[in-house]
């Protein structure tokens, strides 16, 4: 009755940004996505009838402001009936910062949950229940490039690549730790209510998924810079756009993307996204990646580097 799991963060080339139904918590639009090897988040899942209600530990703190996310995410995986849970999640990174930490949470919670309840549930359905809780969790379990497709009434995931075949870096330059002022699915809301430019950013979603699938496939590094920078500043032009204005940027981000346009004029394999944070994630070819984060390293502001290749889907932890 009880399981651990492990899952890595994933950074959205293509994003995820609106929902079409927010109860079942489904995009408005598809997403293409890596998935990150240096960073992760272990969660343990342990069933145990002598607890009177669920209990949450983050980092070896008692959470009861996640709690209920928690608890909602194992009652749809094993079902309303189920015992009370002790739930152990550790990560190496700041969590709530606009650096995934979302996604590696739900997706590991999803796959321990599943496995201390016994049951055998595919990948895909795995992926489903734990966009359930957080929509881009769906996509961490899948390693390498992922693709969350939007189409009919759920979701469909599919791996456009794996770590291993296009072993691109990733260089996450932290210029603030803090947690995120307006959470994502509060911000998505107040993007599709009041945001002039939110229906024309749905309308060419699709646009940009075949752009970004077609680099993909054919390696095509330029290719993916351009949609990927393209489509990330459309997101954020969303948000600016939007009443209250939802700025997640700081000076140092500014920055950041003006190292990685030097870079680029210097001829580097290098490109910018960012998220619903102030964190830039440059992502780089291999040869480049060293130069990236010196780079960063020695921009105003940035407070910490980490480096990532692409890493695995979300999975079990072998039990001692
Ligand atoms: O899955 P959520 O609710 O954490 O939303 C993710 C939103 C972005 O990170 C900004 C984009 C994305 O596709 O990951």
């Amino acid at each position: 009755m009880q399981a651990t799991a492990i899952a890595q963060p994933n950074i959205a080339l293509i994003k995820y940004w609106g929902k079409r139904d927010v109860a079942r918590n489904l995009p408005a639009v598809g997403s293409i996505s890596i998935t990150l090897r240096a960073l992760y988040t272990e969660v343990r899942v342990e069933l145990d009838a002598s607890l009177s209600a669920d209990v949450l530990l983050i980092n070896e703190h008692e959470d009861q402001n996640r709690l209920p996310r928690i608890s909602a995410c194992l009652n749809r995986v094993i079902g309303e009936q189920r015992l009370p849970a002790r739930i152990v999640s550790k990560s190496n990174f700041p969590i709530a910062a606009g650096l995934a930490s979302s996604a590696s949470a739900f997706a590991a919670t999803t796959v321990a949950a599943a496995a201390a309840a016994n049951l055998s549930l595919g990948t895909e359905e795995l992926a489903r229940l734990a966009g359930r809780a957080s929509g881009s969790a769906a996509r961490s379990l899948y390693g390498g490039f992922a693709e969350l497709g939007n189409a009919g009434d759920t979701i469909h995931l599919s791996s456009l690549c794996d770590e291993q075949s296009w072993p691109l870096q990733v260089v996450v330059a932290i210029t603030e730790t803090g947690p995120k002022a307006t959470g994502s699915t509060e911000a998505m809301e107040i993007s599709r209510a009041t945001s002039p430019f939110y229906d024309s950013w749905i309308e060419r979603q699709d646009d940009d998924l075949d752009a970004a699938r077609a680099a993909i496939e054919k390696r095509d590094f330029a290719s993916l810079a351009s949609i990927a920078e393209h489509n990330c500043l459309k997101m954020h032009s969303v948000m600016w756009a939007s009443r209250p204005p939802m700025v997640y940027w700081n000076p140092a981000t500014i920055r950041c993307m003006q190292t990685v346009r030097k870079l680029q004029q210097q001829g580097l394999g290098v490109f910018f996204t960012i998220d619903a944070g102030p964190q830039l994630k440059a992502v780089c070819l291999p040869e480049d990646a060293d130069a990236v984060s010196q780079a960063l390293s020695a921009t105003p502001g940035v407070r910490k580097i980490m480096t990532s290749g692409l890493g695995p889907a979300a999975r079990l932890v072998d039990e001692p």
